[in-house]
């Protein structure tokens, strides 16, 4: 029987490992937290990330490896890899773990980006801000998640608080992108190079954290999704990447442009569970294993809505047709995604129905409107 390491244990270890199951492959979840959510349906070992030890002992009982968020140690994992196959590799860990090495590879392969600068010092700052005007966006480089360690220079006098706040880190000076919505692309590539891709989803963020996705994106432009596959697929190959990725785009005026990789499933193609054949987890789990890539297309359509904060009462949800329940199995805390649900119905005209009746429910209008107009 395989046996699958995952390194961190999350919500998505947790549908990494519900996946593995239904291929009869066991898990083994490292996270520092005796109560880590994946530890509820996967074997656990409680240890930090960065104890050799521990991950040695991982690598020892498991015939592959892969992670669930991209602030592992990459040095620690490298050593791992030489024992024991890493997936996807630590290379392009280590860019996603930076949004200066990351913007800088969209660049190299040719990926529409948005403007950046690389800030060091505030001399750096005043500069990039002459090039990029306000508003602007600075971010740490690493460690940022959620719309976590980011921060909106409206106006010259919010220059000197984001500094300080900031100061001693790394960080990234962004144009402030006014785009006409965002999506993710989100592939797939075997060992043997096979690539799939799902389905853009269109996602809709609330302070930097996403809220909901709607996928396929219905009569979405052949130019701008073959552009965005062409996008990931140029990831995908330069680094002989295993397993899931995702790429976050800005699409301004029909355009689409990079805004970051996840080299991992992501919170976009949750839909993809009840979705489509093969969801990106079990993909992900087939790819790293070595097996077939399984189907990506989408039965009809789907919109995942997130629970941040605290899960609601399931009963009155469950009573929608096409309504999929997706607990975590976390405590609730503000700003924390603790569960979502995904509705999913062949039919279009059922699936705005549905769509109707889970707005009214959880008292947000705006749901129908982000379906339709599309
Ligand atoms: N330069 C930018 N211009 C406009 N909006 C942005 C910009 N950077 C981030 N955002 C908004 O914040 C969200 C989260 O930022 P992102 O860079 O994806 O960081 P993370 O997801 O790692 O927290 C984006 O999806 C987008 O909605
Ligand atoms: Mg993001």
């Amino acid at each position: 029987m395989t046996r699958l390491g995952i390194i961190g244990g999350g919500q998505l270890a947790r549908m990494l490992a519900q996946a593995a199951h239904k291929l009869d492959i066991s898990t083994l979840v490292l996270d520092p937290k005796a109560d880590a959510c994946a530890g509820q349906v996967s074997e656990l070992i409680q240890a930090e990330y960065d104890d050799q030890t521990a991950l040695n002992q991982l690598a020892e009982q498991c015939d592959v490896l892969t992670y669930d968020f991209e602030n592992v140690p990459a040095a620690g994992l490298q050593q791992l890899a030489g024992h024991c196959p890493v997936f996807p590799g630590v290379d392009i860990l280590a860019v996603a773990q930076d949004r200066l090495s990351e913007k800088t590879l969209f660049g190299e392969l040719d990926i529409a980006v948005p403007e950046f600068h690389a800030i060091n010092s505030r001399p750096d700052l005043l500069a990039a801000l002459e090039q990029t005007g306000y508003p602007a966006v600075l971010k740490t480089r690493r460690f940022g998640y959620d719309g976590k360690g980011q921060s909106i220079l409206r106006q010259p006098e919010d220059m000197e608080p984001a500094w300080r706040r900031f100061e001693g880190h790394p960080l990234i000076l962004e144009q402030f992108v006014r785009y006409d919505w965002e999506c993710s692309v989100i592939g797939v590539r075997s060992a043997e190079g096979e690539i799939a891709y799902y389905p853009l989803a269109r996602n809709h963020h609330n302070h930097g954290i996403l809220d909901y996705s709607h996928a396929p994106i219905p009569n979405l432009d052949a130019g701008l999704k073959a552009t965005a596959q062409s996008y990931l697929r140029r990831i995908l190959e330069k680094f002989d990447y295993v397993g899931v990725l995702t790429l976050e785009l800005f699409v301004v005026n029909g355009q689409p442009y990079a805004n970051e990789i996840a080299p991992r499933v992501h919170n976009s193609g949750h839909w993809s569970i009840d979705g489509t054949a093969c969801s990106q987890f079990e993909n992900h789990v087939r790819a790293c294993c070595g097996l077939p890539l399984g189907d990506t297309r989408a039965i009809g359509e789907s919109l995942m809505l997130n629970w941040i904060g605290d899960l609601p009462d399931s009963a009155p949800y469950l009573k929608i047709d096409g309504l999929h329940w997706h607990p975590y199995g976390k405590q609730a805390r503000e700003g924390r995604k603790v569960g979502h649900a995904t509705l999913t119905a062949a039919d279009r005209e059922v699936f705005h129905a549905q769509v109707r009746q889970l707005a009214k429910l959880h008292g947000n209008p705006e749901l129908v409107e982000f379906v339709t107009q599309s």
